[in-house]
Order: C-alpha cells, then sequence, then structure tokens
C-alpha cells in the first residue's frame, strides 16, 4: 500500500499574542521538540478513517470538537487531487491540546504534509497555510494566522497581518515552558478582548500599541542576542495581557514564581485563560532550576526549549 508522511511542531508565541488579531506584530519561536506526526495510506473502505489517542473511526462520525482535524483532512485532500479518494489518516501528537502551544494549527500542517506525501508531492508555503487556515477558522473563528505560520516555519519568526520573516536571532535563547494544566480556549479569550474593547475602546487600545511596540523592539533585542532587554520586555507583556483580561491567577503566580528565581523574564504564552507560561533563562543549567522551582508553584508540567542561532 502507498503511504505519505508529514511532521509538524509546536510553536509558542513570544510577544505579540492578542494584538496580532488587531494587525500588530508579533514573534514566534519553533518548539522542535514537541511534534505532531501524521500518516495516509491507502484504504480499501468507502470512507476516509481518522485514528489517533483521541478518536478512531470514520471522517464523517468525527465529534464536534474534533472538526478542525475534519476540515484539515478534506482540505487536503482536495488540495492533493485527492478528493473522493478513502484513505487512513494516523495521527500522533506530542503537543498537548488547549495549551496555547498551536496544537490544532500543528496537526493540520501535519496532515497536510503527509496527504501531499501520499499523492507523491509536496505542498508549497501558501497551499500548506490555506489549508491550516481553513482548519484553524472551524477551531476559533478569526484566526490571525500566527499560528499556521510558525508551526511550519524552522526558526524564529515575525508575523504580520498574514506574512511571516524570518527572524534571525544573535545568540541561543533557552526557554522553560510551563503548562498551568488548565486548558483555555483561544476563541473566548479572543472573545473577550473584543467584547473589552468594545466597552472600553481607548485604555485596551493602549494596551495593544503597547504590545505592538513590545513586539517591534523584541525583533532587534532577537538580533543582538539581548537577554535582558528581552526579559524586560516579557514582564511588561504580562502585564499588559493581564490588562486585557486574559491572565489568570494561576499564571500570574508561574510569571512570578520564574521572575523571583532568576528568569530574564517570563509571560504567558499564547491566548491565555489557561495555557502556558514561558520563562526566559541563562542557561540549561538554570532552565533546570526554574523548571523546578515553577513546578513546585503550580505547574503541571515544563519543558525546556533552545532556539539555536541559525
Ligand atoms: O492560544 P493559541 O496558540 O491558539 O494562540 C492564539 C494567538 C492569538 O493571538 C490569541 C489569536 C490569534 O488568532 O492570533
Amino acid at each position: 500500500a502507498r503511504t505519505g508522511t508529514g511532521r509538524a511542531h509546536a510553536k509558542a508565541i513570544l510577544f505579540g499574542e492578542h494584538a496580532v488579531v488587531y494587525g500588530a506584530p508579533a514573534v514566534a519561536v519553533p518548539l522542535c521538540q514537541l511534534e505532531v506526526e501524521a500518516e495516509v495510506r491507502t484504504f480499501h473502505g468507502a470512507e476516509t478513517r481518522i485514528e489517533s489517542e483521541l478518536f478512531a473511526g470514520t471522517l464523517q462520525a468525527m465529534p464536534e470538537r474534533l472538526q478542525p482535524v475534519a476540515t484539515a483532512a478534506r482540505a487536503s485532500l482536495a488540495e492533493a487531487g485527492l478528493g473522493s479518494a478513502a484513505v487512513q489518516l494516523r495521527i500522533r501528537s506530542a503537543v498537548p491540546h488547549g495549551r496555547g502551544l498551536g496544537s490544532s494549527a500543528a496537526v493540520a500542517a501535519a496532515v497536510a504534509r503527509a496527504t501531499a506525501d501520499f499523492a507523491g508531492r509536496e505542498f508549497d508555503t501558501e497551499q500548506l497555510y490555506g489549508i491550516v487556515q481553513q482548519a484553524e477558522r472551524v477551531a476559533h473563528g478569526n484566526p490571525s494566522g500566527i499560528d499556521a505560520r510558525a508551526v511550519a516555519a524552522r526558526g524564529p519568526i515575525r508575523f504580520q497581518s498574514g506574512s511571516t520573516a524570518e527572524l534571525p536571532i544573535g545568540a541561543p535563547l533557552t526557554f522553560v515552558i510551563a503548562d498551568s494544566g488548565v486548558s483555555g480556549s483561544t476563541a473566548e479569550a479572543v472573545a473577550g478582548v473584543r467584547e473589552l474593547r468594545a466597552a472600553e475602546p481607548a485604555r485596551i487600545d493602549r494596551a495593544i500599541s503597547r504590545l505592538s511596540d513590545l513586539a517591534e523592539g523584541a525583533t532587534l533585542d532577537l538580533g543582538l542576542g539581548d537577554r535582558a532587554a528581552l526579559g524586560a520586555r516579557m514582564r511588561e507583556a504580562h502585564e499588559l495581557l493581564g490588562r486585557i483580561g486574559v491572565s489568570t491567577t494561576a499564571l500570574d503566580a508561574l510569571v512570578d514564581a520564574a521572575c523571583a528565581a532568576g528568569a530574564a523574564g517570563a509571560k504567558l504564552t499564547g491566548s491565555g485563560l489557561g495555557g502556558c507560561v514561558l520563562a526566559l533563562v541563562d542557561s540549561e543549567e538554570q532552565a533546570e532550576r526554574i523548571a523546578l522551582t515553577l513546578r513546585a508553584a503550580g505547574a503541571q508540567r515544563t519543558w525546556t526549549t533552545t532556539v539555536p542561532v541559525a
């Protein structure tokens, strides 16, 4: 039987979540050790079949919460010219769901790549982006596109209004990611900011504009490898994200614990209302210490990742 395989990785937004929805720039880094693998095989049945840790059955029978995956599968088959073919699709994901690490986008990108591979071809960047964005729209309405770009990028990116630029960094950066253990709904968080902005436009626009400046400034710090400056910007960004209503006491406690333990900076990452905190540290040795501190402060689990200089 024919087989196709594809992978994609998780991402963390370093600066600009939420503000990016209003056209601000944002910065994201790949989390290469958290991967999704997809495999597409010939299937001698009437209907496409999906197998993953969350679901096994036909494409038609996928539950509501997995509709983004169903959308990615249908869009990928159509784009590969296999619209009516029945295939077997296997998905294995190490990316936790609903933690702001881009799991829905990473699954969609892996499925798209595996389907293209199965068809003996490769989707270009825009085809891949188009498929992942279709799935993301089903997942949370009006996605900025940063997740769709970040899960397919090899290194750090600057993202704004749908376009991406690779972002060279001047020094390797080590982060500890701490999972609060709480699922945050991206759709709810984005809607919450929209409502707050409708009620208090001047205050929220000021915060969005400052988040935008922080992301812009961070692209320069990244180029210089200036960890102290990046850390200070992260702390301010977290404070502002709190002001636009997407932090929680659990996330604030994790940020405070990381900073008190000597992290250069820390902030929530992704849509918030749960999900993860990202802490910037000086070394892998310090990362181990800070990871322990974060677990003592309530993190359910932690990961350490180093973004290398390209
Ligand atoms: O929580 P995530 O990984 O889905 O991040 C969403 C980022 C937002 O800026 C909050 C929304 C968006 O569409 O960009």
